[in-house]
């Protein structure tokens, strides 16, 4: 088993002659809910196809738990902003039509009906502690025209946790939500990495990695422990949008209140780093988790 959940070593995708990723160094944690913000366009839904596997870099390698991104695979899950449930299936066969697929087969069901039949119903049970997991343990059996919005979303996230994969990818997930909706599950994602933590505590593995792409910088500091930028607006720009800033942000329990203004001044750095166009930097000035991680380390580890 890897350290990371994730590795992306020396991405680069061109569509064409148009570059537009360069060199794309990254290391995800288990456990880590990492957000990826930056301007429309910069590349960020590009580099999650290439983390899915459906579209794969031009150049560069991407491992989930050591293990090198080719195609889509059971490591890797991804949850889009208008997730389309299957209309046909209740919220519970929803979440567990991927084990279906994944573990069963149509000559499985005519030869051996009782294998069959015996999965299907651990399938169903898991997919029920999913969906208890994502607060739907009453609708497993609604459909999605009976459902809201946020409950199909949170229907689509448990779809993605249920074949436990290392890491779970989130475009713009709560994009097409309003913003009651959009707070109950930013608070789901906390609960997600509370329960991260104890597992660590345990000495277990964090169920929950994933990479969210949003375009609200509140959002991305609130929900997350650690924030990426991705931006053209770097000294080598014309090559292509780069990680231009990696840092990690206060980590917020469910039962904090949304207080925003105790991280403003992060918010404006990253507008500043990330989304102005008039401010060239050089790609690594605000890349600095790694420095502040083995600070935080150190400060640990000095006698008192
Ligand atoms: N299949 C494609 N063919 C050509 N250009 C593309 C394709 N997909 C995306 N692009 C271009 O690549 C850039 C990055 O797109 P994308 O990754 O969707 O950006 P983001 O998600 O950050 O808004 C954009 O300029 C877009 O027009
Ligand atoms: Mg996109």
């Amino acid at each position: 088993m890897s350290q990371y959940a994730l590795e992306v070593k020396s991405l680069s995708h061109s569509f064409g002659n148009y570059r537009v990723l360069d060199n794309i160094q990254l290391q995800v944690y288990p456990g880590q809910i990492v957000a990826v913000v930056g301007p429309s366009g910069c590349g960020k839904s590009t580099l999650l196809k290439a983390i899915l596997g459906t579209n794969p870099p031009t150049s560069g390698e991407i491992l989930t738990d050591g293990i090198p991104v080719r195609s889509p695979n059971r490591n890797v899950g991804i949850v889009y902003q208008n997730y389309s449930l299957y209309d046909f299936l209740n919220a519970e066969q929803n979440v567990s039509f991927g084990l279906k697929l994944d573990e069963t087969s149509f000559l499985m069901r005519l030869f051996a009906i009782r294998k069959y039949l015996s999965l299907r119903k651990s399938h169903l049970s898991k997919s029920r502690d999913f969906l208890k997991q994502v607060g739907l343990e009453s609708a497993c059996g609604k459909y999605p025209h009976e459902m809201s919005g946020g409950m199909k979303q949170r229907v689509a996230v448990a779809q993605a946790f249920i074949m436990r994969p290392k890491i779970v990818l989130l475009d713009e997930p709560f994009g097409a939500l309003d913003e009651a909706m959009r707070e109950d599950l930013q608070l789901m994602l906390l609960r997600f990495y509370q329960e991260n933590l104890l597992a660590k505590q345990e000495g277990r593995r964090p169920e929950y990695t994933i990479l969210m792409v949003t375009h609200e910088l509140n959002e991305a500091i609130y929900v997350a422990d650690r924030v990426i930028g991705l931006s053209r607006f770097h000294t080598q720009g014309d090559q292509g949008a780069a990680i231009v800033y990696d840092k990690p942000c206060p980590i917020f329990s469910p039962e904090d209140p949304r207080d925003f203004s105790k991280f403003s001044e992060q918010r404006d750095e990253l507008r500043k780093a990330v989304f102005d166009e008039e401010y060239i930097k050089d790609r690594n000035k605000y890349v600095t988790f790694w420095s502040e991680l083995s600070e935080l380390a150190n400060r640990v580890a000095e006698p008192r």
